[in-house]
C-alpha cells in the first residue's frame, strides 16, 4: 500500500469528464458505486466529489490481472482507473451529466477495500438520521450533502471576496476569552494555571469586534466559530458560525447599503440567483402587526387583521376581557377552509396553546353564508357580521381569532398562519424574500427578574427621537438595530453602538447592573471608549442559516459537516464524555453528585 500512488497521477474528477475529453488517456480515480458483472464485460460506477462516471473493463483489452481485480471490487472500495474516454457503446444515461461518455479500463489499482457500509450511499437517504450522524464519514460522501459543502465553500469564498474589495479586514479574535453571558449560557472552559477560573466561548466576538474599532481597523469582518449553550432546533446549533462585521464612521444607512449589496453579490455568484435592491423594509411594529412575528415569511399573505374595534362592546367576555387588559383582538382568514374538519381545528387549538394562548376562537361561513362558530352563542348576529366584515370573510372562509395581550396574540397568530401558509401549500419554495426589519425596540420588560433586558444586546444605541425616554420611559425606547430575514428565517442582525460612556452607563443603570459589577465583565470596552472612539456598527450573520436557505434545505444540519443533534451530543464522537479523574485533578475540578451520575 505504501507504493499506491506510485506511477499513478490523477489527471480529471470523474464528474469533470464529457464528450469533450473523447479520446483522450485519462487517469480518474473515487469510491465504487456500483460494480455490475456481465460475463467478459465489467462495468463500474466510479464516484467522487464531482459524480458519476462509468469504467467499462473488457477482458480483451484491459488484460487478465485487470480484470480480476476489476472481478473483486465491491461498493466504496477506492480505486483508480488509468483509461480512454470512448462515446457510449451503450444506452447513453440522461440522467448522468457524464452520461454520454465511458472510460474503457487499460490499468487498475484497488487502493483500499471496504466493508459493506450500514447504509446506501445515495442522493435523499431515507436512513434514519441517527444512523447516518453516527457514520457521518459515510453520511457525507452522499451527493446531495457534498453538493450543500460545496455550496457552502463557494458562499464564504465570495463572501470574502466581496468584503475584501470593499476594504474590510479580516482579522481573528480569540475562542477563549472572558465569560459575559447575556442571551444565551455560555460554554466555560476551565483554567489549569489559575485554579478555580474559566474561560467562556465567544456567544460573538461582539466585544472584539468593537475594540478593534477603537483601534482604527475601521472595517473588520471574521468568518466566526461562536458557541451557546441553548436549546437546539432545525436552524439552531450549540456551535455555528457567524460572517461577522463592523464598521466605523456609518451609521444604520452604510450597513444596510453594503450588505445588501454582499447578499446581492454571493446570492449571483454562488447560485446564480438575481436579487433585486433595495431589499424590502419594514418596521418591527408593522411586521408584528401584519406578520405576527419579527421574521416574517412574505412568501404568502393571509396577513392578521386587528378586530379589537369591531369587537369593541361585544357580548363575548373572551373578547371584551383582552381588551380591557389592555390586549387586543385579532384574527386571520384561512380562505376556502370553511370545511376544515373539526379535527384539524382542535389540533390548530392546541398548536394555539403551546404557544400560551388561553384558546382559539374559530368561525366558518360555509356555502350558504351561514356560520358555524365557537363563540356565536356569545354574541348577536349583528356583532358576528360586523366581525366578519373586518375580516373580510366570504362564504367558504374559515375565520381564527386570538384574544390576549399583544405578545400573546401576535405569537399565536403568527404560528397558526405560518402553519396554515404550509398546510394550504401557499409557500412557493423557489422564492427568496430576503427583507430588512428595522426600528426593533430596545429594550423588553422581564417579569422574572423584575428589569429590563436589551433585546439585541446592551451596546445598541437608541433612535435619535428616543434618546429622552431613557431618563422617562425606557420600555418605549427603538433601538438604531436592524435584521435580516430571508423565506421567514433570521438571517441576520446587528445595529449601531452606543460609543459615548455616559449612555453606556445609562443603559447598564437601566439594565440593573450596578456600575462596579458592569467595569468587572465590560470594564476593557468602557475603558477603551475614554481613550477615542469612532462611531461605529456591525451586523452577523447566521452563515449556516444563509447555506442552509440558499441551498433549500430544511435544517442546518444539512449544511454542517459534523452537526450535534439535539441533546448537544455528537453521534459520532461521543462528545461531550468523561474525562480521566487525573484531568479533573489537575483542573482542581471535583464532580458533585449531578456530575457524577450523569456518567
Ligand atoms: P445575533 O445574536 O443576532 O447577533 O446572532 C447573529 C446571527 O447568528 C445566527 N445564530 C445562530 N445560528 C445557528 N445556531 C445558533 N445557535 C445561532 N444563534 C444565532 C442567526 C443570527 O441572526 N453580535 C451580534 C451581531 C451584531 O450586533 O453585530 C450577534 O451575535 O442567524
Ligand atoms: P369557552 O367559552 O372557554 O368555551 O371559549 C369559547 C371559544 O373561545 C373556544 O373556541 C375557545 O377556544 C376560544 N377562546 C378562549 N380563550 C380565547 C382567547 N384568549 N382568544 C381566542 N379565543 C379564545
Amino acid at each position: 500500500m505504501a507504493e499506491a500512488m506510485k506511477g499513478l497521477k490523477r489527471t480529471h474528477r470523474c464528474g469533470e469528464l464529457s464528450l469533450a475529453n473523447v479520446g483522450e488517456t485519462v487517469t480518474v480515480m473515487g469510491w465504487v458505486q456500483k460494480q455490475r458483472n456481465k460475463g467478459g464485460i465489467i462495468f463500474v460506477d466510479l464516484r467522487d466529489r464531482a459524480g458519476l462516471l462509468q469504467i467499462i473493463f473488457e477482458e480483451s483489452d484491459c488484460g487478465t490481472d485487470n480484470f480480476a481485480k476489476a472481478e473483486k471490487m465491491r461498493s466504496e472500495f477506492v480505486v483508480a482507473v488509468v483509461g480512454t474516454v470512448e462515446k457510449r457503446s451503450g444506452a447513453v444515461n440522461e440522467n448522468l451529466a457524464t452520461g454520454e461518455i465511458e472510460v474503457r479500463a487499460k490499468e487498475t489499482r484497488i487502493l483500499s477495500e471496504a466493508e459493506t457500509p450500514p447504509f446506501p450511499i445515495e442522493a435523499d437517504s431515507r436512513t434514519k438520521e441517527e444512523l447516518r450522524l453516527k457514520y457521518r464519514y459515510l453520511d457525507l460522501r452522499r451527493p446531495d450533502l457534498q453538493r450543500n459543502l460545496i455550496l457552502r465553500s463557494a458562499i464564504t469564498a465570495n463572501i470574502r471576496k466581496f468584503l475584501t474589495q470593499e476594504g474590510f479586514l479580516e482579522i481573528e479574535t480569540p475562542i477563549s476569552g472572558k465569560s459575559t453571558p447575556e442571551g444565551a449560557r455560555d460554554y466555560l472552559v476551565p483554567s489549569r494555571v489559575h485554579p478555580g477560573t474559566f474561560y467562556g466561548l465567544p456567544q460573538s466576538p461582539q466585544l472584539f469586534k468593537q475594540l478593534l474599532m477603537c483601534s482604527g481597523y475601521d472595517r473588520y469582518f471574521q468568518i466566526a466559530k461562536c458557541f451557546r449553550d441553548e436549546d437546539l432546533r432545525a436552524d439552531r446549533q450549540p456551535e455555528f458560525t457567524q460572517v461577522d462585521m463592523e464598521l466605523s464612521f456609518v451609521d444604520v444607512e452604510d450597513v444596510i447599503d453594503v450588505n445588501e449589496r454582499l447578499i446581492q453579490f454571493v446570492c449571483k455568484e454562488a447560485i446564480g440567483l438575481e436579487v433585486t435592491l433595495p431589499l424590502p423594509r419594514i418596521k418591527w411594529i408593522d411586521a408584528m402587526n401584519r406578520y405576527g412575528s419579527d421574521k416574517p415569511d412574505t412568501r404568502f399573505g393571509m396577513e392578521l387583521q386587528d378586530v379589537s374595534e369591531a369587537v369593541a362592546g361585544c357580548g363575548f367576555a373572551v373578547f371584551a376581557s383582552a381588551l380591557e387588559n389592555g390586549g387586543s383582538v385579532r384574527g386571520i382568514n384561512a380562505k376556502g377552509q370553511a370545511a376544515m374538519p373539526r379535527k384539524k381545528i382542535d389540533a390548530l387549538v392546541d398548536m394555539a396553546k403551546g404557544y400560551g394562548a388561553k384558546g382559539l376562537a374559530y368561525l366558518c361561513i360555509d356555502a350558504d353564508g351561514n356560520y358555524k362558530s365557537s363563540f356565536a352563542k356569545f354574541m348577536t348576529p349583528e356583532e358576528m357580521d360586523r366581525l366578519v366584515a373586518a375580516m373580510k370573510g366570504e362564504k367558504g372562509d374559515l375565520l381564527l381569532f386570538a384574544a390576549d395581550k399583544n405578545p400573546i396574540v401576535w405569537s399565536v397568530l403568527g404560528a397558526i398562519r405560518l402553519e396554515l401558509g404550509k398546510q394550504m401549500e401557499l409557500i412557493d419554495s423557489n422564492r427568496f424574500d430576503f427583507l430588512w426589519i428595522t426600528e426593533f425596540p430596545l429594550l423588553e420588560w422581564d417579569e422574572e427578574e423584575k428589569r429590563y433586558v436589551a433585546i439585541h444586546h446592551p451596546f445598541t444605541m437608541p433612535m435619535d427621537e428616543d434618546l429622552p425616554y431613557l431618563d422617562t420611559d425606557p420600555g418605549k425606547i427603538r433601538a438604531k438595530a436592524y435584521d435580516i430575514v430571508l423565506n421567514g428565517v433570521e438571517l441576520g442582525g446587528g445595529s449601531v453602538r452606543i460609543f459615548q460612556n455616559d449612555i453606556q452607563e445609562k443603559m447598564f443603570e437601566i439594565l440593573g447592573f450596578e456600575k462596579e459589577d458592569a467595569y468587572n465583565r465590560f470594564g476593557f470596552l468602557l475603558n477603551a471608549f475614554k481613550y477615542g472612539v469612532p462611531p461605529h456598527a456591525g451586523l452577523a450573520y447566521g452563515l449556516d442559516r444563509l447555506v442552509m436557505l440558499l441551498v433549500q434545505g430544511d435544517s442546518i444540519r444539512d449544511v454542517m459537516a459534523f452537526p450535534k443533534i439535539k441533546d448537544a451530543s455528537c453521534l459520532m464522537t461521543n462528545a461531550p464524555d468523561i474525562v480521566d479523574a487525573a484531568q479533573l485533578q489537575e483542573l482542581g475540578i471535583q464532580l458533585n453528585e449531578i456530575g457524577v451520575s450523569e456518567e
